[in-house]
């Protein structure tokens, strides 16, 4: 994907919750050297806590409910393509999107996942991964396609399990992780 001289791209940040992603992703893009700049936020909550950094930053922010997903998902191709955005970033969205979004939409779509991908794909990955005997959890940012959490991956860290963790523990320390992944993931995928 390439960057158009001297502009950054468009990217839209999908949320559904508390937002710490897209506060970093617009804390992130207003560095100079970074090659995105956050121009739309869709939430399918109205009353999603993470609306506030959209609002704070002065980014258009668009509800759509998702309870028409079919018509809802054709108003945000139609918006996006108005607004030439180049790349969504999925960051805590709740809703899966169809296969037919995934394809008309013309750039890319990315997800960040905590947990390291392929495993435990879907919710609660911290309580099944502290059932597991596993060593390491960490997060993952991928593309997405039309299975949950199964595009390909761009990057991941790794982040050590402690004996004392607890699915809270475990995933305040991921999302420390998260934060400084989805820009570094950004930065790779834009050339
Ligand atoms: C993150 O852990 C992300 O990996 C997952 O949902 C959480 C969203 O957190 N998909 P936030 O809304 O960005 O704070």
């Amino acid at each position: 994907m390439k960057k158009l001289f001297g502009k950054k791209i468009k990217i839209a940040v999908f949320i559904s919750g508390t937002g710490s992603n897209l506060k970093k992703l617009i804390y992130f893009s207003k560095n100079k050297k970074s090659k995105f700049m956050v121009d739309l936020v869709i939430s399918n909550k109205r009353h999603a806590p993470g609306l506030i950094y959209a609002k704070k930053n002065k980014i258009n922010y668009k509800i759509y409910d998702f309870k028409k997903q079919i018509s809802d998902e054709i108003k945000i191709l139609n918006l996006v393509k108005k607004r030439k955005i180049k790349l969504i970033c999925l960051a805590g969205f709740m809703k899966i999107l169809t296969e037919k979004f995934i394809k008309k939409f013309d750039g890319k779509i990315i997800n960040i996942h905590p947990s390291l991908l392929p495993k435990y794909k879907g919710l609660n990955t911290h309580f099944k991964v502290l059932n597991s005997n596993d060593k390491y959890s960490g997060c993952t940012v991928h593309y997405v396609n039309s299975k949950l959490d199964s595009g390909k991956v761009i990057i991941q860290k790794k982040v050590k399990i402690l004996k004392s963790d607890t699915p809270k523990t475990l995933q305040k320390r991921i999302l420390l992780e998260e934060h400084k992944l989805y820009s570094k993931a950004l930065n790779i995928i834009i050339d």
